[in-house]
């Protein structure tokens, strides 16, 4: 049975992280990105259809060739069929998500619209290899629901709790990021990034009671809420949340368009502290309620929340469950996946089994021609290597403090590169993150992640490393006082590091390569930033891999699969270059 998900609508301005994703009996066969296509960086406005044309191509499928087409939001229909509790079925939007011209159609097929969380909960748990969890998503809001609690075993996940839009942490968080310059978008991240630079001076009275399952929002908001005349959207929300943080944390009004030249992440420091505490208490007391409701031992968590690798770890850390996974795209990308999955298990029989994902490579590859015509349009000759070769080369170049481009095996679906579309690079010298930051146009301050060998991350990092989290870099860890020192460019100012533990049955080539540079310099791991610069979402093609080799004077070598270049050898003839 094929099922197409998809999310993304383009006729709405601010709907992002579309994509698209084809499961055939369950497997998930095929994803993407809308992103990664258009290359303008979360697909704002942009909708799925090349998404899930991209699908179809590479299964070499026509639109009528699918069974099923899921989406992961239950939108506001005229018109429909009710299939589940969960699930809509329509084509009153079809026109809009798939449009007749791209695909081909004269009838438009129907799509089966899914409750926005049931979608989170259902990639998260389906990819967990837990038999049965509580599942706990934090997002902005889905269709009105801001906060959701399931309880998944087996193939069924049954809604426990959910909280509305005026409790939602996402638009918490992502007002304060607004406030504090970063935007909405990527500025979550970064306000995570800022926060251990701080001290919590303000405290923020909003606070979850783990016993009644009551919010208490700080007064100026409940005020806000209760004066509105009609029930509050999430931009409302959000709105409430950035006045609030002005007249409390801020003695002034700030007019951004001035002010953007002389800005200072130094200035907010403190706030970004008093904000990742508040969500990471938020978190933990909605686990723990999550604990009493279900007696569950595993956690997952979904939304876009729990790609805040701080949060994630303190419940970890908590010991409140044995176990934790996050999906690696637990923001709305996820949804392409988590629609069809939950689709599929409410119409198939037999009905899916849990399996832990090994890797969310889901996208294509390029094959030797792909990559020879690309390098040839960039006037390159390069050598095809074997892979022992290739190891052995940027193991030394990385030793020799080269920074690499390293493209190999299928697109990663989500905003983490685990070691397929990567920079990588030496983290024994600190100038390593100045140099990456200044390549990828970030804020200096910015932190760079690790990819470590598993069986030597004891040897670098305290505590226990939840694997459902340091698999996917979704996770921090304290770097030991003893390695500090040996491994700067990726200790952060309060000597953490988020971790990216890389497994050899998983990982192959990359894992050798990290095995190898271990082995030349007694360091287990390399600094791993995605692919990718200013503005740009991770690279998808050859091309625009060569596009940054070229252009970047200070990456001096690139893998694409096996092919390799370095510049001190290249033979890089810009005459050729069209
Ligand atoms: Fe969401």
């Amino acid at each position: 049975m094929k099922i197409l998900g998809i999310i993304g609508r383009s006729d709405i301005p601010t709907a992002h992280d579309g994509s698209a994703a084809l499961i055939i009996d369950n497997k998930i066969k095929f994803a993407i990105e809308q992103e990664r296509l258009t290359r303008h960086r979360y697909a704002e406005g942009e909708g799925a259809a090349d998404a899930a044309q991209a699908c179809l191509e590479q299964a070499r499928l026509q639109l009528s060739d699918i069974d099923y087409i899921a989406y992961g939001w239950l939108e506001d229909l005229k018109s429909g069929t009710k299939v589940s509790q969960e699930i809509t079925v329509s084509d009153e939007l079809t026109p809009i998500i798939l449009p007749p011209k791209q695909f081909g159609y004269k009838d438009p097929p129907p799509i089966n619209f899914v409750q926005h969380h049931h979608t989170h909960a259902a990639v998260t748990f389906f990819t967990s290899g837990f038999d049965s969890a509580g599942v706990l998503v934090i997002d902005g809001q889905g269709e009105g629901v801001a906060i959701s609690l399931f309880h998944a075993q087996g193939d069924k996940i049954e809604p426990i709790e959910t909280y509305p839009v005026i409790n939602s942490m996402g638009m918490f968080y992502g007002a304060a990021s607004a406030r504090a310059g970063f935007g909405w978008h990527p500025g979550p991240g970064k306000l995570m990034g800022l926060a251990p630079f701080g001290q919590i001076r303000q405290p923020i009275d909003f606070k979850f009671d783990p016993d009644t399952g009551h919010f208490l929002l700080p007064a100026p908001i409940q005020k806000a809420i209760n004066e509105s005349s009609t029930p509050p959207t999430a931009d409302d929300v959000g709105m409430f949340w950035v006045h609030y943080f002005e007249d409390y944390f801020f003695p002034y009004r700030q007019n951004w368009d001035t002010y953007k030249s002389y800005y200072d992440a130094t200035n907010y420091v403190d706030f970004a502290a008093s904000v990742q505490k508040t969500l990471e208490n938020l978190a933990h007391n909605l686990a723990l309620r999550l604990k009493k409701l279900t007696g569950e031992k595993n956690l997952v968590l979904s939304g876009g929340c729990a790609l805040n690798c701080n949060m994630n770890s303190m419940l970890s850390e908590s010991k409140l469950f044995d176990n934790l996974y996050v999906f690696p795209a637990a923001n709305d990308a996820g949804c392409s996946i988590g629609a069809a999955l939950a689709l599929s298990n409410t119409i198939k029989s037999p009905k899916i089994s849990v399996k832990r994902l090994i890797s969310p490579g889901f996208g294509r590859t390029y094959t030797n021609q792909e990559i020879i015509k690309a390098l040839t349009k960039f006037g390159f000759q390069a050598e095809k290597l074997s892979d022992e070769e290739i190891v052995d080369h940027v193991a030394q170049d990385l030793a020799d403090n080269k920074i690499i481009t390293w493209f190999r095996g299928q697109d990663e679906f989500g905003p983490r590169a685990l070691g397929r579309r990567s920079f990588l690079s030496n983290p024994s010298q600190r100038e390593t993150l100045g140099r990456l930051n200044k390549i990828k146009g970030r804020e200096m301050w910015r932190p760079l992640a690790p990819s470590i060998l598993r069986e030597k991350a004891n040897l670098v990092l305290e505590g226990d490393l939840e694997p459902g989290l340091h698999r996917y870099m979704l996770g921090i860890a304290i770097v030991k006082s003893e390695w500090r020192s040996k491994i700067p460019a990726v200790v952060h100012v309060d000597f953490s590091t988020r971790s990216h533990l890389v497994e050899k049955e998983q990982d192959g080539i990359y894992w050798s390569l990290i095995n190898k540079f271990y082995e030349t310099t007694g360091i287990p791991l390399v600094c791993n930033t995605s692919l990718n610069i200013a503005g740009e979402p991770i690279v998808h093609k050859p091309e625009q891999v060569l596009e940054i080799y070229t252009k970047q004077d200070d990456v001096q070598t690139l893998v694409i699969e096996n092919f390799y270049l370095t510049k001190t050898e290249s033979l890089y003839n810009p005459n050729l270059s069209s």
